[in-house]
């Protein structure tokens, strides 16, 4: 396993997307670019994001002198450069002179020039232009001393509704139907108001205006080929920069669960190592406090790196201040800018990269938070501030490369999510699959467990602990994965709504958890739906096998369920089936699986999931902490890493467990406890040397 992203830059990475493409006309202010940068301790700058006008001013007219010029002048300075295709901006004269590369829009209107990361990715001419352009820099940069990674287009989301996607979509089903449209019609289960297809052409991708959320089965048909357009479209993109260039990483910046269309893995697959855009709207108090913010981090920096090969992968955005989008443009406070990207590191990022380097004199983003304001002032604060934490990581290199060690992983399955999207029923206000997923993963990250996230069909054998919330659509491959997981001694927890569907979103015959019945040992009978001031409680048999002892409350979604094989372990506590199992304990093979009936409280949760984290031996980084300390460790050899950061606006202990610890940063032995100032985060290292 490769654990540097790149072995030309074993550093944190450090930096920003920087556009000087916007900046040609003003040579002095990239002058003082380049001795700011020393001063900001940034080291890795992302170029040519959004570039295409400049590195091509007319069809077939190449300029890239500009680039090489930057290149050059990084190189001298001892700097990295990331380089972009630059398909996120397509320029105007592209969509001039060939509008098949507008993306027409769901209401089959085509869009006029305008905006960004709005190509069509069926588009011959678009998937053409982007190769020449691609092979262009990968021919002229591929070689550079300061290049160490590729950054493929920008926030890769969206669909295009124009004839030729819809043809596309029709080949496509054609192609997975085997021609058989009798297939696809029970697929769909379109008899269903009449909405059965007599021909191929009849078949319309999702609109408003038609059949919306009529039929279950063309949406998640959809979606699976958007993600198979998009992938192919990277594929494309990616070609020449693999083949000139082999040795130089490819990455693209994901959004976390947006968009949801698109099957993230089928991107990642294709990337030698993963990141994503970091946009928390910390300080904003309806939440919480920062804690809720930094779980949101922590969820989508775990996904990230679960999407990535070898464990590699970076922050490619965030802002060092505020954004000008978020409705309220909130400067993080002091202390909090650290904060986030420390706990970026300590998942096990290996770069904290931002949008962006200098504010820009125009454009919608000129009021967005930069490392460089319009003032160019070294003395602002926040150019101060990320400087100061440019020279901490300075002091923490020796992390590069370590790893998080995740023994339990949640599933976040893609069909589940879109079957559940489209489906009219359950709790409609109440049926967020990612959020519900994400509160599962909130209450480990603040145990100091950390956790992986894993599509339903993915290798589990890894995993201690596997919690598979809400899993209502199955794929194919889920049940026999699942099983065979378990039967080989691993631990699995579903709850309410698993099983319904199968992949096309057609209800099981036959009775739910359908295929995973044997699995939970149980049969699901009904499902009922609580309004928001309902409840019902969840309380524990007497001398359970968990040991749990206090009751616990429910919400949202109560089911009726029918032990078979399964031990009762809790009982509903109210209405008409009061006395029933809510909690159950299923023997399968070597392995254990939990089923709760119902949508738990984060209360239960911690309770329960604290039982199975001691019984299953799995890692805690530290033990239990007052609210606001969240502890993480990176391995790495015979090293240890241990992050502890302080969400809270006060002092705050950490209490340690009885290792002697070496502060990274100040190199004093550390034990017991630690005052932990407001935002604060501190790395401590535990060797066999220093023990
Ligand atoms: C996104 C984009 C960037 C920039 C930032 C602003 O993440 O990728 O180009 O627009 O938003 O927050
Ligand atoms: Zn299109």
């Amino acid at each position: 396993m490769n654990n540097l992203i790149n072995k030309k830059a074993p550093i944190i990475w450090h930096g920003c997307d920087y556009n000087p493409d916007q900046w040609l006309h003003m040579p002095e202010v990239i002058d003082q670019d380049f001795d700011l940068m020393v001063k900001a301790n940034c080291d890795v700058f992302s170029l040519g994001i959004f570039a295409w006008a400049k590195h091509e001013p007319e069809e077939g007219v190449f300029d890239f002198d500009w680039l090489q010029d930057i290149l050059d002048r990084l190189h001298k300075i001892g700097k990295f450069a990331i380089i972009a295709t630059p398909s996120g901006g397509r320029p105007r004269w592209l969509a001039q002179k060939y509008p098949e590369v507008l993306r027409v829009q769901e209401n089959r209107v085509r869009d006029l020039y305008g905006q960004r990361h709005n190509h069509c990715y069926t588009s011959p001419i678009m998937r053409e232009k982007v190769s020449i352009i691609n092979r262009k820099l990968a021919e002229k940069f591929g070689n550079h001393p300061a290049l160490v990674g590729w950054h493929i287009s920008n926030e890769i989301n969206g669909e295009c509704y124009c004839p030729k996607c819809c043809d596309a979509f029709r080949e496509w089903l054609k192609e997975k139907y085997n021609g058989d449209l009798d297939k696809l019609n029970q697929n769909y289960w379109s008899a269903f108001w009449s909405h059965t297809y007599t021909d191929w052409s009849q078949i319309e991708p999702f609109c408003h205006h038609g059949d919306n959320d009529v039929i279950h089965g063309i949406n998640i048909d959809f979606n699976r080929f958007v993600s198979h357009q998009t992938a192919e479209f990277f594929r494309i993109e990616c070609e020449p920069l693999k083949e000139i260039s082999p040795d130089v990483p490819i990455t693209t910046n994901l959004m976390g669960y947006h968009p949801e269309s698109l099957e993230k893995r089928m991107i990642a697959n294709q990337c030698d190592f993963t990141s994503w855009d970091s946009y928390p709207m910390w300080h904003d108090k309806k939440c919480g406090n920062e804690l809720h913010w930094g779980k949101e981090v922590a969820f989508d920096a775990d996904y990230t790196r679960s999407l990535s090969k070898n464990g590699n992968f970076i922050q490619m955005e965030a802002t060092p201040s505020n954004t000008n989008w978020q409705g309220l443009a909130k400067h993080k406070r002091p202390g909090v800018h650290h904060l986030a990207s420390m706990q970026t590191l300590a998942q096990g990022a290996d770069g904290v990269l931002y949008f962006q380097w200098r504010a820009c004199r125009g454009g919608n983003e000129k009021f967005h938070g930069t490392v460089v304001g319009h003032d160019s002032s070294e003395e602002a604060r926040v150019f101060k501030d990320v400087s100061a934490l440019g020279g901490r990581f300075k002091a923490l290199q020796s992390i590069v490369g370590s790893k998080v060690k995740p023994k339990v992983a949640i599933i976040i399955d893609a069909v589940s999510r879109w079957a559940i999207t489209g489906t009219q029923g359950f709790s409609l206000d109440n049926k967020d699959y990612v959020k519900i997923c994400q509160e599962w993963h909130s209450v480990l990250w603040e145990m100091g467990v950390t956790s992986d996230q894993r599509e339903s069909d993915e290798d589990l054998s890894s995993y201690d602990l596997v919690i598979a919330p809400m899993l209502y659509a199955l794929r194919d491959e889920t049940p026999d994965n699942l099983k065979s997981y378990v039967k080989n001694g691993g631990t699995l927890v579903g709850t309410a709504i698993t099983g319904y569907a199968d992949e096309n979103d057609l209800c099981y015959m036959g009775g739910f958890p359908g295929p995973l019945r044997e699995l939970y040992g149980l049969w699901i009978e009904e499902l009922d739906t609580l309004w928001e001031h309902d409840e019902n409680s969840l309380v524990p048999e007497k001398n359970n096998i968990l040991g749990l002892e206090k009751s616990y409350k429910l919400k949202t979604y109560c089911e009726r369920i029918h032990p078979e094989t399964a031990t009762v372990v809790a009982k509903y506590a109210d209405d008409f089936y009061a006395d029933e199992a809510v909690l159950t304990n299923n023997k399968y093979g070597k392995g254990s699986v939990w089923y709760i009936a119902s949508k738990p409280t984060d209360e239960f949760k911690i309770d329960f999931l604290k039982k199975l984290i001691a019984e299953l031996n799995i890692p805690v980084a530290l033990p239990e902490q007052e609210k606001g300390i969240v502890a993480n460790r990176r391995y790495k050899e015979d090293k240890e890493f241990l992050f502890i950061m302080n969400y809270n606006d006060k002092e705050t202990t950490a209490v340690l467990d009885d290792k002697k610890y070496r502060c990274l940063e100040k190199g004093t032995i550390l034990e017991k406890s630690i005052l932990m100032s407001p935002y604060e985060v501190k790395i401590l290292e535990y060797s066999q040397s220093n023990r």
